[in-house]
């Protein structure tokens, strides 16, 4: 009986857990990130698999990506700029996370 004890918070952990992962994918939706940005198909911005192909294995790169969500960016991509997007930290780092791990 004292393992059941032992497991419940782990298993609270990793249902949180896994909840937090699945949710990049919706903030990009909620934050109208979508209107700009496909998964697969550059839009009007590059696609979430271009971004995490072009930043693999560079360790900087969710820093760099979630300051020019916030501050906008201009120029790395092509001549269309991105505005500076207004959402929570947390959602930022969420929704940068999400679109870095889109590798094909
Ligand atoms: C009005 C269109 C638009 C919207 C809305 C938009 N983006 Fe972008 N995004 C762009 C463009 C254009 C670029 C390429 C900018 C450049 O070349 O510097 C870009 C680039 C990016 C990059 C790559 C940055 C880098 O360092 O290379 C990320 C990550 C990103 N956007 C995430 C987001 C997220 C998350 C949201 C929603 C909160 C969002 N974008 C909303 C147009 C948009």
């Amino acid at each position: 009986m004292k393992k059941m004890a032992l497991l419940l918070p782990v298993a609270a952990f990793l249902v949180t857990g896994l909840a937090y992962a699945d949710g990049g994918e919706e903030l990009t939706a909620k934050h109208k990130c979508t209107s700009c940005h496909k998964l697969d198909k550059k839009s009007i911005g590059p696609s979430y698999q271009d971004i995490a192909k072009k930043y693999a294995g560079n360790a900087g790169a969710a820093a760099q990506a979630t300051e020019h969500v916030k501050k906008g960016s201009r120029g790395v991509w092509g001549p269309a700029p991105m505005p500076p997007q207004s959402a929570p930290d947390e959602d930022i780092k969420a929704m940068v996370d999400y679109i870095l791990a889109q590798k094909k």
